[in-house]
């Protein structure tokens, strides 16, 4: 019984808070009234912005900015004088002694705006977790909503909220996102702000065989003769972008270097009757080497390999050419 009663007793005394008024304001309104506070002692009163005093008593640390409204001695109020700006927004308490007895919270309204954000380029592996920011501010509270996608095409997410977050990433992760947000304070289009997200993952190769112009399928084995036409397609999938190299056994025969383009063909003179080129694929993170050559020499009946190497990892494919074997 004591101690409840002597929680009741506590529990009145946290209770007894100060009044509190929110304002909204329009950047470069007046304050039509002054802020109202009803005090026993003036001299022991004071007007404070976040903490930091604006009156004492009868003195008025600002007097360009703020002025007491000398009505009858109980008010103590205090009077902004010009119009006001955003950083004019905060809390203002009138005190007396160490009692807070009223808050006023000025709110300057204010369009929606994306003043905090993530980096606009991210980059990312498979499996990873990517939280994007749209940190809006303004007021009323603006609306923020996700968008994904490239191009034109990007759709709503269904995700509302400063953070998008996503899991687990994967390939089909890697594009344009985008966020959006808006109030009902004179605006009428959103503001939005764009991220690339982009997935980097280890080269994925396969290689495509021609034997004389016909499509072998059989993957790793090919069986030629002298002078047949041979084309190995190496067309691989990566970010970021790899270098890709064609070798014959240990032999280097060519390589192409993605930072300019261009393929770098082995100085052996055995290689000279290889071809190398090179195609974009349709989607912009693809590329074909291609190998185009004749079959001629014993040495042309060999293994070929397919290497691509980016800054996540490398990968091979082999083709493997045998001699068609005589009876
Ligand atoms: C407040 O202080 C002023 C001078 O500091 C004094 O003249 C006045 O009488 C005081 N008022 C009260 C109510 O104590
Ligand atoms: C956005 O705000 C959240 C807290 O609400 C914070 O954790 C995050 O770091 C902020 N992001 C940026 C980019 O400032
Ligand atoms: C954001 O991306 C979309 C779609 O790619 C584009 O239309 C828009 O111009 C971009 N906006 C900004 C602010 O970069
Ligand atoms: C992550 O995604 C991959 C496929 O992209 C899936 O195989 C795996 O189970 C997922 N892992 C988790 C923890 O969800
Ligand atoms: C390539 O392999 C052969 C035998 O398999 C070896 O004699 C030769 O030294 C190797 N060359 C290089 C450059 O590793
Ligand atoms: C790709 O080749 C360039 C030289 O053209 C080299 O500087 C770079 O380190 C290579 N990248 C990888 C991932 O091996």
């Amino acid at each position: 019984m004591y101690t409840s009663i002597c929680f009741l007793a506590l529990s009145s005394v946290i209770h007894a808070e100060p009044e509190r008024v929110i304002l909204e304001y329009e950047l470069g309104d007046n304050l039509q009234y002054p802020l109202y506070c009803k005090v026993g002692d003036i001299n022991k009163s004071s007007w404070k912005r976040s903490d930091v005093p604006i009156s004492a008593g009868e003195y008025v640390f600002d007097n360009k900015k703020y002025s007491l409204d000398d009505k009858s001695p109980p008010e103590y109020n205090l009077k902004l004088k010009k119009s006001l700006l955003k950083n004019d927004a905060g809390k203002y308490s009138c005190t007396e002694g160490s009692k807070e007895i009223k808050i006023y919270i000025l709110i300057a309204k204010e369009s929606a705006s994306i003043p905090k954000h993530s980096k606009s380029s991210i980059s990312s592996m498979l499996g990873d977790t990517v939280n994007l920011w749209c940190n809006a501010t303004g007021y009323p509270e603006p609306t923020v909503t996700w968008y994904a996608g490239s191009g034109e095409k990007l759709e709503s997410i269904g995700i509302s909220g400063n953070m998008l977050g996503i899991r687990n990433i994967s390939q089909s992760c890697n594009t344009i996102y985008q966020c959006q947000a808006i109030n009902s304070y004179r605006m009428k289009k959103p503001v939005v702000k764009n991220f690339t997200l982009r997935v980097d993952f280890i080269p994925d190769v396969s290689v495509g065989i021609k034997l004389n112009g016909k499509e072998i399928l059989n993957g790793g084995s090919v069986l030629g003769r002298k002078k047949d036409r041979v084309v190995l397609s190496c067309s691989i999938y990566a970010v970021p972008p790899p270098n890709v190299t064609w070798s014959r056994d240990n032999i280097t025969i060519g390589t192409y270097h993605h930072v300019n383009g261009a393929i770098e063909k082995s100085s052996n003179t055995d290689n000279f009757l290889y071809e190398l080129k090179t195609k974009a694929l349709e989607t912009k993170i693809g590329i074909t080497v291609t190998l185009d050559f004749t079959l001629d020499a014993d040495y042309t009946f060999a293994s070929y390999h397919c290497d691509a190497e980016n800054e996540v990892g490398s990968n091979r494919k082999t083709v493997k050419i045998n001699h068609v074997q005589k009876r």
